[in-house]
């Protein structure tokens, strides 16, 4: 008998995929919607072979109410949801803004809705150290804490504040309406994950992060410059007021992800605090010289690159405060920079072409 059962928005994806394992590993069954935009059904493969449990999967928008209705009237069971599903990419937030708030913030009201009719009342939703913006415009706010001033500086991260706002609105709505009309409403309640830097794979190499377009992120990218696809990396500005002058950022491993994600949806079903934010993070920030070098360690050469101008959007540190997580989910991250970097590294190197190939049978095998 399963512990519970979860909706899984965004199942395939990168962090959706290792939470789906998690969840699996912790005795919950799952139900996953993705439209594989931006991911691979292999992933569920993937998933299989190493849990030896497969979660269901329907290829569907999350932004199709009817179709959200017609996966949650076929799984009555299913009694919490964690909401990855989203358009991710900051820098094309800015260029195509109605289709970010159309899929982020459409998707999330249209999943919502959904969970209303079929009284699902738990949901655990991805949001962003980017809602925090420049937190350093803001005296002692590094490491960050969950009270910081939020101030999203591009699209992307608009859509995850006004997405913590419809949440948190409508869930304090339904308490209040059933409490008014004397019926139970402590059933409704929202984490809010505030992520800083995922990164990582599946020490088993067989699973990591398998976007479909071109990667924007520093670790992918390491990766790529270490498999020889790219020639070398671009440091975005050395003219930080860091120890070695590039910017500081909280990398935390995507299985310390994955369980937080758990921990915080055991919470709810526990406690039912309401709505909640909570910073998902290591608490230990570091530069991109300090990246460049971990990996080139684990890659055992050094990795080319050149400095050029900073970033549009860049901020100088993102580390956060990660307190109220390890005190109230009793979660706190368990690998380390140099475990992200191997693992990460081995997920690569067997899987140049990510899931679009079979990894080698000795990886299979192990
Ligand atoms: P991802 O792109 O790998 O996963 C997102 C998944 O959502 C993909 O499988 C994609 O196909 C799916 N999706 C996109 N649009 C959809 C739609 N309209 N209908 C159904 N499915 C759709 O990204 P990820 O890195 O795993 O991120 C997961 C969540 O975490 C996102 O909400 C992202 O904003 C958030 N987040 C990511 C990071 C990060 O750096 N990776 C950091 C903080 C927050
Ligand atoms: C990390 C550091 C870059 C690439 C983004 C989103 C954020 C969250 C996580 C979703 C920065 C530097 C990078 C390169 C570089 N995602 N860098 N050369 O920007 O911290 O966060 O992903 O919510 O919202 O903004 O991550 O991996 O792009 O960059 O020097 O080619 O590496 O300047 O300091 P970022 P990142």
């Amino acid at each position: 008998m399963a512990v519970g059962t979860v909706l899984v928005t965004g199942g395939t994806g990168y962090i959706g995929s290792f939470t789906t394992l998690a969840l699996l590993d912790n005795g919950y069954d799952v139900v996953i919607v993705d439209n594989l935009y931006n991911s691979s059904k292999v992933a569920i493969d993937r998933i299989e072979l190493i849990s030896g449990k497969r979660p269901a999967f329907y290829e569907i928008d999350i932004t199709n109410e009817a179709a959200l209705d017609g996966v949650l009237d076929k799984h009555p069971e299913i009694d919490s949801v964690i909401h990855f599903a989203a358009l991710k990419a900051v820098g094309e937030s800015g260029l195509i803004p109605l289709e970010y708030y159309r899929v982020n913030v459409g998707g999330s009201i249209a999943l919502l809705r959904s969970m209303q009719k079929h009284s699902i009342s738990n949901i655990v939703f991805s949001s962003s150290a980017t809602v925090y913006g420049d937190a350093t415009r803001v005296p002692n706010m590094i490491p960050i804490p969950e009270h910081c001033p939020i101030g999203p500086t591009n699209t992307y991260g608009q859509t995850k504040v006004m997405i913590e706002t419809v949440i948190t609105e409508y869930l304090e709505a339904e308490r209040r309406n059933n409490k008014k009309a004397g019926k139970p409403y402590e059933q409704f309640n929202g984490a809010l994950l505030r992520y800083f830097n995922p990164c990582g794979a599946h020490p088993s190499g067989v699973m990591g992060e398998d976007p479909q377009g071109v990667p924007f992120n520093l670790l992918p990218l390491l990766g790529k410059v270490a498999t020889g696809e790219r020639a070398k990396l671009t440091v975005f500005g050395d003219d930080y007021a860091s120890k070695d002058g590039t910017a500081i950022r909280d990398y935390i491993h995507v299985l310390d992800l994955a369980s937080g994600h758990l921990a915080a949806l055991n919470y709810l079903r526990e406690h039912k605090p309401g709505v909640r934010a909570w910073n998902l993070g290591s608490g230990r920030g570091s530069t991109v010289f300090e990246m460049i070098k971990a990996f080139s360690k684990v890659v055992g050469r050094d990795l080319p690159y050149e400095v050029a101008e900073r970033r549009q959007g860049d901020v100088l540190d993102l580390t956060a405060n990660p307190a109220r997580a390890n005190e109230e989910l009793k979660w706190k991250t368990q690998l380390t920079l140099e475990d992200a970097c191997a693992d990460l590294w081995r997920w690569v190197e067997n899987n140049p072409t990510g899931y679009r190939q079979d990894p080698p049978a000795e990886l299979l095998e192990a």
